[in-house]
C-alpha cells in the first residue's frame, strides 16, 4: 500500500478500528479516514453510497459492528443480525462499486460451530450447529465472510476476511453490563482496590480456557493481511496459546494491585470450556503477536486509569 493511499477503518473509535488506525498512522499511512456513526450511520445504505462516491477509498477495513454479549443478543436478536447484515452489505458493495482496491472485514471465532473440535481451524466453519446465544450475530459475521468470497467470484474484487480471537486493549468497553472478561475484571478490582473490599466474586470455576489477544497486536496482523495475503480463504488470528480465566484474573489482581481475595461462584455458568484458535496460516504467513499478558495487561490498565481512574 502507498502511504498516501486513502484507507477507510470503518468503526475506528471502536476497540479494533482504533487499533488499526493507530498501528497505519504508526507505520506511516497518512490519509486515513474514520468516521463516527453522528457523521455516517453504516445501516443506512444511501449514505454509504454518497460516502463512497465523495471520499472513493483505496482500502477499506470492516472494523464496525453491533457487537454485545449474551443478553443482548437475547434480547434484540433483529438489531444483531439486521445491522450487522445492513453494515456488511453496504460497505462491501458499495466497495465493489466504488472500484475500492482491497477490503478486509473483520469477523470473531463465534462464527464456528459450538462443539468444534480444538484449536479452532478456519475449516470447521460451517461444520454443525452455531452457538445459540450469539446465533444472530455469528450468522451476520458467516455471511460478511460469504459476501467477500462473492464479490471475488462474480467481480474479481480482492476481498479478504480476518477472524480475530478474544481481544483486550485500549477503548475496551468497561460496562459491567456487556463487557468482556478482561475489562470486566480489571474494573472490578480495582472498584476493589478503591473500596478495601476484602474480596471480589468472579464468575463460575475459572477453569474456562481462552486465547487472548492485545489489540495493537491484532491491528499489526491486519495491516500485515492488507500488505501481504490475497487469498479466498479467510484467516484465523490469535495468541496461539491458551490460558484459563483463573489466571487471567490472578494477573488482573496483580497488576491492578488488588491484595484481596478472588471467590469463585461456581453456581453460575463456565460457559464452553476450551476456545482455543488454530493460528498457524497466518504464522505460517509470517506474523507473529509481540505482547505478552503481562504486559498487555499492563497497558490495558493504564488506559482504564486514564480514562475512568474516579471510578
Ligand atoms: N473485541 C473483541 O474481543 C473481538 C474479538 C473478535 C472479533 N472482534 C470483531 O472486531 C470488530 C470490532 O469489534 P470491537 O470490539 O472493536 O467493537 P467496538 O469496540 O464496539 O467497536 C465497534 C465500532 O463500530 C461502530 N459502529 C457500530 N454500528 C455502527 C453504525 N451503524 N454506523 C457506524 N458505526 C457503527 C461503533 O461506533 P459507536 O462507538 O458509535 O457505537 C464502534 O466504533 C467486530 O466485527 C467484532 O466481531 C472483536
Amino acid at each position: 500500500m502507498a502511504h498516501d493511499a486513502r484507507i477507510f477503518v470503518a468503526g475506528h473509535r471502536g476497540l479494533v478500528g482504533s487499533a488499526i488506525w493507530r498501528e497505519l498512522q504508526r507505520q506511516g499511512f497518512t490519509n486515513l479516514i474514520g468516521k463516527s456513526r453522528g457523521e455516517l450511520d453504516l445501516v443506512d445504505g444511501g449514505a454509504v453510497k454518497t460516502f463512497y462516491a465523495a471520499e472513493k477509498p483505496d482500502y477499506v477495513v470492516v472494523a464496525a459492528a453491533k457487537v454485545g454479549g449474551i443478553h443482548a443478543n437475547n434480547t434484540q436478536p433483529v438489531a444483531f443480525l439486521r445491522d450487522n447484515l445492513l453494515i456488511e452489505l453496504n460497505l462491501i458493495h458499495g466497495a465493489w462499486e466504488a472500484g475500492v482496491k482491497k477490503l478486509l472485514f473483520l469477523g470473531s471465532s463465534c462464527i464456528y460451530p459450538r462443539l468444534a473440535p480444538q484449536p479452532l481451524k478456519e475449516e470447521y466453519l460451517l461444520t454443525g450447529p452455531l452457538e445459540p446465544t450469539n446465533e444472530w450475530y455469528a450468522v451476520a459475521k458467516i455471511a460478511g465472510i460469504k459476501l467477500c468470497e462473492a464479490y471475488r467470484r462474480q467481480h474479481g474484487c480482492n476481498f479478504i476476511s480476518a477472524m480475530p480471537t478474544n481481544l483486550y486493549g485500549p477503548n475496551d468497553n468497561y460496562d459491567l453490563n456487556n463487557s468482556h472478561v478482561l475489562p470486566a475484571l480489571i474494573r472490578k478490582f480495582h472498584e476493589a482496590k478503591i473500596a478495601s473490599a476484602p474480596s471480589v466474586t468472579c464468575w463460575g470455576s475459572g477453569s474456562p480456557e481462552r486465547d487472548f489477544l492485545y489489540s495493537d497486536d491484532l491491528a499489526e496482523a491486519c495491516v500485515f493481511l492488507l500488505e501481504h495475503y490475497d487469498g479466498e480463504p479467510f484467516i484465523n488470528i490469535g495468541y496461539g496459546r491458551g490460558l484459563t480465566i483463573r489466571e487471567l484474573a490472578e494477573t488482573a489482581r496483580r497488576i491492578v494491585g488488588f491484595p484481596g481475595d478472588i471467590i469463585w461462584d461456581t453456581s453460575k455458568p463456565d460457559g464452553t470450556p476450551k476456545k482455543l484458535m488454530d493460528s498457524s496460516r497466518i504464522f505460517a504467513l509470517g506474523w507473529r503477536p509481540r505482547t505478552d499478558l503481562e504486559t498487555g495487561v499492563r497497558l490495558a490498565y493504564g488506559d482504564f486509569q486514564r480514562r475512568f481512574g474516579g471510578i
